[in-house]
């Protein structure tokens, strides 16, 4: 891992020419008073030099709020990258009481360069549904129905015992017609989604990791991992390049490690920020002998 103290916008120009697989960014907002995070740059010129660095499946995940986020993703429209897909980020409480409309999320866009493609993830069943016990009542219930039809209850156990679908496209062939209205039934894709896992989703819910932050606009370390595998280029973990030029507390390097990926490359400009996140990537050794400076 390179956990550089810099300014980004010189720091980027060190890089070569399609180096970099995903570029992971967290910018300053720039609506905050007095934070010292806040700091402006030169918008088209840094997301001219993230084109350039970029390979060409590569992918920006890039978070954001307000005006300049809505800036930003218009420059990297007009600079020729493709719009992917927006993502919620649901943190299921407000940032402050004091707001009128209590605000409970974040949005992160993801765009990509000519030859990028979006992974299928499948998420852990229980992380999906979360507390969300209705929602699992719904699953239990369409379980259920395997017991009014056999060839239902066939599929199934055929399924459970040995992972084999023995429907050609489980939908179409579990879809029944009652009284002229298209039934379908979803008992088999049911189990399978608690087995398998679900695929990722626009929403994603995750509480803030409260209580161990260091730094005011921390990110949760599992969302940046969410948001990285759907990212992930068709190399091996130990080729993949990621890439975060607004690091603050390194909370994507933290999530590279955990997915494997060696290669990152982080830039703080701030001392205090940068330290806290230097000892906390330490701490994560000992897959590294040492993380380079
Ligand atoms: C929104 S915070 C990122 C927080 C980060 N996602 C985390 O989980 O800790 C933005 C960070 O970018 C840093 N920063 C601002 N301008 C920079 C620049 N030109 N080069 C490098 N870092 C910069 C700020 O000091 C701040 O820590």
């Amino acid at each position: 891992m390179k956990l550089i103290k810099g300014n980004s916008e010189e720091e980027i120009l060190k890089l070569a020419d399609e180096s970099v697989d995903i570029v992971c960014i967290d910018p300053p907002y720039l609506y905050l008073k007095n934070q010292k995070l806040e700091r402006e740059f030169d918008e088209r010129l840094f997301f001219e030099q993230l084109k350039r660095v970029l390979t060409k499946d590569g992918f920006i995940i890039m978070f954001g709020r307000g005006v300049s986020f809505y800036r930003w993703n218009c420059i990297l429209d007009d600079l020729g990258f493709i719009f992917k897909e927006e993502i919620v980020w649901d943190k299921s409480y407000g940032s402050s009481p004091l707001m009128a409309i209590t605000r409970v999320h974040e949005t992160i866009s993801i765009f990509g360069k000519e030859k990028a493609k979006i992974q299928k993830v499948k998420i852990p069943y229980v992380e999906m549904k979360g507390e969300d016990l209705s929602s699992i009542k719904v699953d239990i219930n369409r379980i259920k129905t395997v017991f009014s039809n056999s060839s239902h209850f066939d599929a199934l156990k055929k399924y459970l015992d040995s992972g084999e679908l023995s429907f050609d496209g489980e939908y179409l062939a579990s879809t029944t017609i009652t009284n002229g209205r298209k039934r379908v039934n979803r008992c088999i894709s049911t189990a399978q989604t608690i087995s398998e896992g679900m695929n990722e989703k626009t929403i994603i819910k995750l509480k803030r990791e409260h209580y161990d932050s260091i730094h005011p606009t921390q990110k949760p370390v599992r969302l940046l991992e969410r948001l990285l595998q759907l990212c992930l280029p068709n190399k091996t973990k130990k080729e993949i390049v990621v890439a975060d030029f607004f690091a603050g507390s390194f909370s994507c390097g933290e999530a590279c490690y955990n997915l494997g990926i060696d290669n990152f490359i982080g830039i703080e400009i701030d001392d205090e920020y940068y330290n806290l996140g230097v000892e906390r990537i330490d701490k994560l050794k000992p897959r590294q002998e040492k993380f380079e400076l």
